[in-house]
């Protein structure tokens, strides 16, 4: 497993083990890398002949500089996990060699895509994501690449870009993973504490009620007044703050009332003891 700093060593590997000949897979990440990066280097590993994993703390990204600060980075232990999943280089570039110069992203505005619910949250977030997932498949140029369904409203926004500016990549979602209790697993979570992992459960218990209360048979006013219920306990739930609860079709990210409309999920975001969570359930039967 090698580690790779620049644009010039990326490419030099990737001619040295014909990269562009192979199925090259690709996993992009932001470091602290936990089981369920682990689990989605494994999948682009079944599915690749070599796979790079990127680990780049993206700050176009970020809407608040504090929490770009506090981003944990752990190159060493990361590139530990890398290996030991079964990939075969670490393409760990500084922001300003990927973006050669000074990071900056355009906006860009897809509608409910790019400004509904994280961009209503986190103003200009996609931007930075558009910016660096497309730099970094013009740089790499894997046929396969896998992301997180955590993330389920960037997953629908790299398709789109893929869609439109790398109809060469294929696109994975790799399943959401969670711990023992059912905390969705995310570098953050290490910030929370024991008393703040607690309280971060009541994010997923909410949504796995919501998953058993939400039937096809039901009208839109009951599905309603159910969501409304749901948001009003989480929000008073001992150190929660609830940012958005709602229910949306994964694909466009528009507000879902039925389950006619697949693929229809439970979104959530909140923050607990100052740290921004996000998770999410699908609704299909
Ligand atoms: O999901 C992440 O870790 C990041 O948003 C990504 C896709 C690596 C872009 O920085």
């Amino acid at each position: 497993m090698v580690i790779l700093r620049s644009l010039a060593d990326l490419a030099q590997w990737q001619d040295s083990v014909s990269w562009h000949q192979g199925k090259g897979g690709f996993v992009p990440t932001m470091g602290a890398l936990h089981e369920g990066h682990s689990s989605l280097i494994r999948h682009a590993v079944r599915s690749s002949d070599q796979v790079v994993v990127s680990i780049l703390v993206n700050p176009t990204q970020f809407n608040d500089s504090q929490d770009f600060n506090r981003y944990p980075r752990t190159l060493d232990s990361d590139a530990k996990a890398v290996k030991s999943a079964g990939a075969h280089a670490v393409f760990a570039p500084s922001p300003e060699e990927l973006y050669r110069g000074t990071p900056h992203a355009p906006h860009v505005n897809w509608g409910a895509l790019t400004h509904g619910y994280e961009g209503v949250h986190r103003p200009g977030h996609f931007d930075g994501v558009i910016a660096v997932v497309d730099l970094l498949f013009s740089a790499v140029r894997p046929r396969l690449a896998v992301f997180g369904e955590k993330d389920l409203q960037q997953v629908a926004v790299v398709q789109r870009l893929a869609r439109e500016r790398h109809p060469n990549v294929r696109i994975d979602v790799g399943s959401l993973v969670r711990d023992a209790n059912g905390l969705a697993l995310s570098s953050r979570n290490i910030r929370l504490g024991q008393e703040g992992s607690r309280e971060a459960l009541a994010l997923s218990n909410t949504l796995f009620q919501l998953r058993d209360e939400l039937v096809p048979e039901m009208d839109s006013h009951a599905w309603e007044a159910c969501l409304k219920r749901a948001a009003d306990a989480l929000d008073n739930s001992p150190g929660v703050t609830l940012e958005y609860l709602d229910t949306v079709d994964a694909t466009t990210f528009k507000p879902a009332r039925s389950l006619e409309t697949q693929p229809v999920h439970a979104v959530v975001a909140a923050v607990v003891r100052g740290v921004r969570l996000i998770d999410n359930v699908s609704l299909m039967a």
